[in-house]
């Protein structure tokens, strides 16, 4: 898909068809009303019948328009006037998109009343708007052996109206969120594939391609041995009850200059959590194929950071087996070292993100990182107290929460800050061994990140618990890409902004 802005009149756009946006009350913005303008009137005769209604999600299709270049007239609903915002745009957009994708167009102008420009400058306007477009293009990669609908014929998307003067901007923006685009179908395809597709070795494979696919990408996939070698002992543990064979993934960008420190990006690669001997119960424990959802995410920042050439480093450390229950199964109680030399009483098996990232965010210490941040489906706490609507931040540094929150403020994937203070460290306390795997019910989204905290010390370090907002169940069910977006906007700045 190919994003450009436009400025001036949107009558003037070459294009299959052009989009409109129609409030409640039949209000038209000021684009609105310069397309009925040049089109006699029309716009307003056919919202004077009352065929139109303005509310969100609805569309109507004119065609054989006068008067615009665009044979056709494409009215989304706008919603209320009084109520309209960011949010109320996206949603305008993505039903613009979708409805566009039914027809034959191949290329479409979208003219919705922008936002204030406070609550979206032309940047982030442009990046919305290819990222948006993307989502709403994505076809899920399902395994159905029934023939593929046709895939819709867009392949050109201008949208506006943007001043002269930001033009240079929305473009930017355009391109980075046609990456991002790019990167989240990567990260929500590797999170919807089943288990028995989706192994271990297959991300293994999946790390490879991108080194291939990308010049300054290099990979290092260490087997089970050279797990062992590392001394990852809670790693280990987990994996131990498969017959899937683990593999720990090192994947690294190079876009900055070698003595610039990276940022290190680990995600949990559980291919498939059945909790282990602590069993999980029968009702939605497919979902649990979607535990690998944080290595998708950081193979997707990769491919992003790749893609979009920044000027950064970044190393994405991925551990990745099953959590299976079997005569060789790790068992409650028992009692195992990790690579940092900490012993650790795994109290129960179904805390097994825990066990194998504290041995990943002990490797990434040899990078000397600017910042580590790890991205996980870690509890069902979090997703208790945040629902789907954010993602949670914990941090041993109040700064970097704060960045990655104000990241996902602005590209609306949203994450939030839970407290990590000492008392909940104190939670994991074990009579025989330096610590426990589980500190009870309460507060058990921060405990988990406490335990991760007992392996970061002296690292600037952000966990991000994605459980409630990495993936749908139900109807919608399916990976959402998140928090691939707000990861995106947190590398990009680091970087220092997008490569012109
Ligand atoms: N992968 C799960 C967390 C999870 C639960 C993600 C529900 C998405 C939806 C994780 O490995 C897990 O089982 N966590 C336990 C921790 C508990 C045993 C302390 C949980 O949340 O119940
Ligand atoms: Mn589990
Ligand atoms: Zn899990």
């Amino acid at each position: 898909m190919r994003f450009q802005p436009f400025s001036g009149r949107a009558g003037d756009q070459r294009c299959d068809c052009l989009v409109i946006g129609v409030h409640e009350r039949g209000e038209l913005g000021e684009q609105g009303r310069a397309v009925d303008r040049s089109m006699r009137g029309r716009v307003r005769a056919l919202l004077a019948r009352g065929d139109f209604s303005g509310r969100s999600g609805e569309t109507l299709l004119l065609t054989d328009t006068v008067g615009v270049r665009a044979p056709r007239l494409l009215l989304v609903g706008l919603g209320a006037l009084a109520q309209y915002n960011r949010r109320g745009w996206r949603r305008a957009c993505a039903t613009a998109v979708t409805a566009l994708a039914r027809t034959r167009c191949s290329s479409a102008a979208i003219a919705l009343e922008r936002p204030p420009a406070r609550e979206l400058d032309d940047y982030y306007f442009g990046r919305a708007l290819a990222e948006i477009a993307a989502t709403a293009l994505y076809r899920i990669n399902d395994l159905k052996s029934t023939r593929r609908p046709r895939p819709p014929a867009l392949t050109r998307l201008a949208a506006g109206p943007v001043d002269a003067a930001g033009l240079t901007a929305a473009r930017r923006g355009m391109d980075i969120g046609a990456a991002v685009g790019e990167s989240a179908s990567l990260v929500r395809n590797l999170g919807n594939l089943p288990s028995n597709v989706c192994t271990p070795r297959y991300l293994a494979q999946q790390a490879k391609r991108l080194a291939a696919q990308h010049r300054r990408v290099r990979v290092k996939i260490l087997d089970e041995a050279a797990i062992r070698r590392q001394k990852m002992g809670c790693f280990l543990a987990v994996a131990q009850g498969s017959e899937e064979p683990p593999r720990f993934l090192v994947i690294q960008y190079r876009g900055a200059r070698p003595s610039q420190a990276p940022v290190v990006l680990v995600g949990k690669g559980i291919t498939f959590d059945t909790g282990g001997i602590s069993l999980k119960d029968p009702p939605n424990m497919d979902e649990m194929k979607f535990d690998m959802c944080g290595a998708a995410t950081v193979l997707g920042a990769l491919d992003f950071a790749a893609r979009s050439g920044l000027r950064l480093n970044v190393v994405g450390l991925v551990p990745t087996c099953d959590n299976m229950p079997s005569g060789r199964a790790v068992k409650p109680g028992d009692i195992v070292t990790s690579a940092a030399g900490l012993t650790v009483e795994i109290l129960n098996t179904d805390a097994e993100g825990r066990l194998i990232l504290c041995d990943a965010l002990n490797y990434a210490r040899r990078f000397n990182p600017q910042a580590v941040v790890d991205f996980a489906t870690l509890t069902g706490a979090c997703v208790i107290a945040l629902g789907q609507h954010h993602s949670g931040v914990m941090s041993n540094d109040d700064a970097l929460a704060r960045e990655l929150v104000e990241a996902g403020q602005r590209v609306d994937d949203r994450a939030w800050q839970l407290p990590l203070t000492e008392e909940y460290g104190e939670q994991l306390k074990s009579n025989f061994a330096d610590f426990a795997n589980v500190a009870g019910r309460d507060g058990g989204a921060i405990t988990a990140a406490a335990f991760l905290g007992k392996f970061t010390r002296g690292l600037n370090w952000a966990h991000m618990d994605i459980a409630g907002t990495a993936y749908q169940g139900g109807a919608n069910k399916g990976a959402t890409g998140r928090p691939l977006p707000l990861v995106a906007d947190f590398l990009v700045r680091r970087a220092g902004g997008a490569r012109g």
